[in-house]
């Protein structure tokens, strides 16, 4: 039996998705631990792209049960969109969809709350909207509602009464939007009824089979977590390795292998700081050859060189024992390609991101620069055939973060990969 974690090393859309369809080739169990809807995992099902939010994307290997843990927040809603595409693509879902009774759960309240403090602050954080933090307050107001709620409609039915009326004694949403609000609630009702079938206990699942090999899919990446990332430039839950013992109640202790997703480069979308950000022809190439559009929300995102001195805080912060390289071949064009090294502060040079972590926009990205490959590297099924360059940056990656770099991504379907295991 062996419990592995996938997890996201930097801003996330790292490509996980595609990670976590390899790796659930042989496991018994997918599991999500944190986040929602404001994931956007892609993966490549016959050469059709599917996208899911919610549900792991392990959802398409028919051999294993999806778990969403109790630190996740669910929106009923968008969960039945979701079971209604792998219906669609004959993907069975009955008994292998599992919703914890205590995650916690998104309504169109906390989705209206989220747009309306977007709109007062001007997008300052550039959320998805999903309803996330708004969401995650609740849980940790002790005012949430949750999984076990929707099985009886009169509790559910009292929750979302008294939270509508504390949002509109506290101005919490635009006025304006209230009669669409209400029309939401009754499509929520129906979604709720609906996905109550999925709701149930899952610590038997994680806990009293020691048969099972488990995945476990973090969404988002280190550099958004709560606690550790860029905050409050930050989703609102715990994204690192650190988040799976409470958002699953599986203790560190049973972790066997974590995997942290890298790109080869950088990005990032909504505001915040981003040490590596490109405003140059460069950036534009790495946003159009990587078509680096979110997921979710289908905004552009920020694109910048790999950050070393990021990327080995997150191998310390979630503990990596691998590393999974993705989307390496968008670098096959480029003549030079760029790492941060580390940072220059007011002349102090960092190499510790923790001494940064609060004056990021102030500091200064110093870079090393590496010979491209100026070729294509997507049909390679063995590292030792990749070009001499391409192997250099990778073993250059490998030993500044001290960490194998044992999958390595160069396309996005499913046999453009390397693994050096
Ligand atoms: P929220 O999670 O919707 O509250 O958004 C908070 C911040 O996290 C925003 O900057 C989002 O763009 C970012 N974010 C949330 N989910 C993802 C994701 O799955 N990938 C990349 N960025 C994300």
């Amino acid at each position: 039996m062996s419990v592995d974690a996938i997890i996201g090393g930097q801003w996330g859309d790292e490509g996980k998705g595609k990670i976590v369809d390899l790796l659930s080739k042989n496991v018994q169990i997918v599991a999500r631990y944190q986040g929602g809807a404001n994931a956007g995992h892609t993966v490549y099902r016959n050469d059709q792209k599917v996208v899911l939010h919610q549900i792991p994307t392990g959802a398409l290997r028919e051999n294993c049960i999806c778990i969403l843990g109790n630190g996740m927040v669910i929106d009923p809603i968008g969960m039945l969109d979701e079971i209604n595409i792998l219906k669609q693509l004959d993907v069975a879902v009955e008994g292998r969809i599992l919703i914890d009774y205590y995650a916690h759960i998104v309504t169109p309240i906390h989705k209206c709350i989220d747009r309306t403090n977007e709109k007062r602050t001007n997008n300052k954080i550039g959320t998805t909207c999903k309803g996330i933090g708004p969401t995650y307050t609740d849980k940790y107001n002790r005012i949430g509602i949750r999984a076990v709620d929707l099985l009886s409609y009169e509790t559910l039915k009292e929750k979302i009464e008294s939270r509508l009326d504390f949002a509109i004694q506290e101005h919490q949403i635009a006025m304006d939007e209230l009669t669409d609000l209400k029309q939401e609630i009754i499509e929520f009702y129906a979604a709720c009824k609906n996905i109550s079938i999925y709701i149930q206990d899952t610590f038997k699942h994680l806990h009293d089979n020691e048969e099972m090999n488990i995945l476990i899919e973090g969404a988002q990446g280190t550099m958004l977590d709560i606690d550790h990332g860029t905050y409050p430039y930050v989703t609102s839950s715990n994204c690192s390795s650190g988040g799976i013992s409470v958002g699953l109640g599986l203790p560190g202790s049973r972790l066997n292998n974590i995997i942290g997703i890298f790109k080869a480069y950088t990005t990032r979308v909504g505001g915040g700081p981003f040490p590596t950000e490109l405003f140059d022809k460069d950036g534009e190439i790495l946003g159009k050859i990587g078509k680096e559009f979110g997921a979710t929300t289908g905004r552009p995102r920020r694109c910048g060189w790999f950050d070393l001195v990021a990327a080995r805080y997150s191998v310390a912060i979630n503990g990596l024992t691998h590393i999974a390289l993705t989307k390496l071949d968008i670098l096959d064009s480029f003549d030079t390609i760029k790492v941060c090294t580390s940072y220059d502060l007011h002349g102090k040079k960092i190499t510790n991101l923790t001494e940064a972590l609060n004056n990021l926009e102030d500091i200064k990205p110093i870079y090393k620069e590496l010979k491209g490959w100026k070729s294509e590297i997507r049909e390679y099924s063995k590292f030792d055939q990749l070009p001499l360059s391409t192997k250099n940056y990778i073993e250059y990656l490998e030993s500044e973060l001290k960490v194998p770099i044992s999958i390595i991504s160069i396309g996005p379907k499913r046999h453009q990969i390397i693994n050096r295991n």
